[in-house]
C-alpha cells in the first residue's frame, strides 16, 4: 500500500536520509515537503528541501517554507557541528531551482489534507512549530489527516540535546506540547528506538555506492555526520539515522514495541522538552498535568537491526 505523506524537514543528514528513503520507496506518495527551522537556519533548511526534490527527479512536489523560530521563546540556536554549514555535512551544493510553494508551511499541510481528505500522513521530523501553527489555525485539521508520525521525544531515556531534551522537542517545547495533546492519532517515534538503530560502515558503503543523485549526496554528505558520533560515543561506529526511523515504523510497524499513554512536554529548566508518559496512578491523582491527554502511541523499543537493514533495502533499492 502506497501512503500519501507530506515531511516536515530541517535538513540536517539524518533527514536527507529520510527524505531520500521516502522517495526511493514504493511505500510512499510524497505529496510535499515543508521546512522548519532546527538543525540549520530557515533559509538553509528550506534550500536543502528544494535540493531534494530536485536531486530525487521529483521537481513536481511542493516544497513549502515554514516558521523561522519558535512559537514563543528564543531558539536554542542551530547545530552546525553535527550536520555541517549547510547542513549537509558541507558537501558540495548546486544552488536550489524549483519555486518555493506560496503557501506558508502550516497553510500548505491543510490544504493538502483539505484536498485528499482522509490520506495524508503528517511525518514531522524537526521542530513542531509548523505542525502546531497549523493545528491552532485549522482545528478541524485532526479530523483531515490519516496519522501523525513524529521523530522526537524520549519517553524512558535521557535527552540529547540537554539532560532531559531530545532535540526536536527542545527547540518548541510550547508546540510540541500542543501537537502531542491534540486529539488525532500520533505516533511518536523517539530516542527509546532511533538511538538503538545504526547504519554501520557497511551499510553506509552500500548506500553510498548506489550512482543515483540522491545516494551521491547522502555520500558525500554522511562522514561529517558520522563523524560527530565516533568523535563523541566511545566505541560506536556509523551514525544514528534518527529521522529515517519514522519512515520504517510506517513501513512496518510489526518491527516496534509500542504502548499507549498520554504525555506531556516539561517547559522548565533542565528538563525542559522531555516528554513525561503518564500511568494510571498519574492520572489518578488530583490536578493530574495528564488530565484530558489523549493517548500516544509512543515506541519504545525494536528489533533495532531489522529497521536498519529496511532502511538501507529502501536506499539501495534492495541490492544491499
Ligand atoms: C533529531 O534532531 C535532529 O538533529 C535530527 O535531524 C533529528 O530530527 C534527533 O534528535
Ligand atoms: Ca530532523
Amino acid at each position: 500500500m502506497t501512503r500519501k505523506i507530506i515531511i516536515d524537514t530541517d535538513p540536517g543528514v539524518d533527514d536527507a536520509i529520510a527524505v531520500f528513503m521516502a522517495f526511493a520507496s514504493s511505500g510512499f506518495d510524497v505529496v510535499g515537503l515543508t521546512s522548519i527551522y532546527g538543525n540549520l537556519p530557515i533559509d538553509i533548511t528550506t534550500d536543502n528541501a528544494r535540493r531534494f526534490v530536485e536531486l530525487a527527479g521529483r521537481p513536481d512536489v511542493p516544497v513549502a517554507r515554514g516558521a523561522d523560530r519558535p512559537l514563543v521563546v528564543d531558539d536554542i540556536g542551530p547545530v552546525p557541528f553535527i550536520h555541517g554549514d549547510n547542513g549537509l555535512g558541507n558537501a558540495e551544493l548546486s544552488d536550489p531551482t524549483v519555486e518555493l510553494s506560496a503557501l506558508h508551511a502550516a497553510e500548505f499541510i491543510y490544504q493538502t489534507a483539505l484536498a485528499f481528505p482522509g490520506e495524508v500522513t503528517l511525518v514531522p521530523v524537526g521542530p513542531l512549530t509548523n505542525i502546531a501553527l497549523a493545528v491552532r489555525l485549522h482545528p478541524d485539521l485532526p479530523g483531515l489527516l490519516d496519522e501523525v508520525v513524529v521523530m522526537g521525544g524520549n519517553a524512558y531515556s535521557p535527552g540529547n540535546a540537554s539532560p532531559g531534551g531530545e532535540a526536536n522537542m527542545l527547540h518548541d517545547p510550547e508546540a510540541a506540547d500542543i501537537v502531542l495533546g491534540e486529539d488525532w492519532p500520533l505516533t511518536m517515534v523517539g530516542l527509546d528506538i532511533t538511538n538503538a538503530v545504526s547504519l554501520d560502515h557497511a551499510q553506509l558503503a552500500a548506500i553510498s555506492a548506489v550512482d543515483l543523485p540522491p545516494n551521491k549526496l547522502l555520500a558525500a554528505a554522511m562522514p561529517f555526520y558520522q563523524r560527530f558520533y565516533e568523535d563523541n560515543l566511545e566505541g560506536f561506529e556509523g551514525l544514528c539515522p534518527h529521522d529515517a526511523v519514522a519512515l520504517a515504523y510506517m513501513l512496518r510497524p510489526d518491527l516496534f514495541e509500542t504502548v499507549k499513554k498520554p504525555l506531556r512536554v516539561e517547559m522548565q529548566g533542565m528538563g525542559r522538552g522531555k516528554t513525561w508518559p503518564a500511568d494510571p496512578y498519574h492520572l489518578s491523582q488530583p490536578g493530574s498535568p495528564w488530565a484530558g491527554r489523549p493517548e500516544v502511541t509512543i515506541c519504545t523499543g525494536g528489533d533495532a537491526v531489522a529497521i536498519s537493514e529496511l532502511i538501507v533495502a529502501e536506499l539501495t533499492g534492495g541490492t544491499a
